[in-house]
């Protein structure tokens, strides 16, 4: 087993002292999250709500019921993980290409509980990883363009097709030493639907696994 594997699997364990029987829980989506369904069927939930259809299947799998949103009203917590978190608990995410669903989840609970491994955690955001920004397919060029003019390279994610039927472009070099700033601005653009910035909402509570165990940061 990799040490990152066991980091996410550390972090993935940490997060299970929040979660109690007869809550719904908001479940993201990637490798940090699976590791935490497998430690759900612990728990006796009223339901989960799901960040992707992947997660979703996986928890109908474990026979837990999954709730729409619309019918959930605000839950008290949404787990999930990221690409690259600073020291703000600002983050990067969307690798996965959930990022819509995910932003959607995290903004309608109570607390956002991120888990990472150490290889998430940066200075700067966007140095390493590109920014995912979900498009509409009719919109990819004209995006990509204005992406282009903020001194970004969008990359278009070939083959990939998000649950609502988007497109991905990951951007790389954008400036993202204002997360806020330029996470209000790509959602200015026409015809982007969601950018993988989490800075308006960032994440409330952060599980940080590393060598010697698991650091609990708070906003
Ligand atoms: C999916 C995401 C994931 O949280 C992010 O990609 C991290 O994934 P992993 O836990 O596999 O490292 O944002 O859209």
């Amino acid at each position: 087993m990799s040490d990152q594997h066991a980091q996410k699997q550390a972090a993935a364990k940490a997060a299970l002292q929040y979660i109690e029987d007869d809550m719904i829980l908001g479940v993201g989506t990637g490798s940090t999250v699976n590791c935490l369904i497998e430690l759900l069927p612990k728990f006796r939930l009223a339901g989960a709500v799901a960040s992707s259809q992947v997660t979703e299947d996986k928890l109908k799998a474990l026979g837990i019921d999954i709730v729409d949103l619309n019918f959930a009203g605000t839950l008290d917590i949404y787990i999930d993980g990221a690409d690259e978190v600073n020291q703000h608990l600002q983050l990067i995410k969307g690798g996965g290409g959930a990022l819509t669903r995910e932003k959607i989840v995290a903004a309608a609970s109570n607390t956002f509980i991120c888990m990472v491994d150490a290889s998430k955690s940066v200075e700067i955001l966007g140095r390493n990883f590109p920014v995912p920004i979900e498009v509409l397919p009719q919109a990819r060029s004209y995006v990509a363009r204005q992406l282009a003019q903020l001194g970004g390279e969008p990359i278009y994610r070939e083959g990939f097709v998000t649950d609502y039927g988007n497109v991905i472009l990951d951007t790389y070099d954008l400036d993202v030493s204002n997360p806020i700033a330029l996470e209000k601005e790509l959602n200015n653009i026409v015809g982007a639907v969601c950018n993988g910035i989490f800075a308006a909402n960032q994440a409330d509570i952060l599980l940080k696994a590393g060598h010697d165990g698991v650091e609990t940061l708070k906003r």
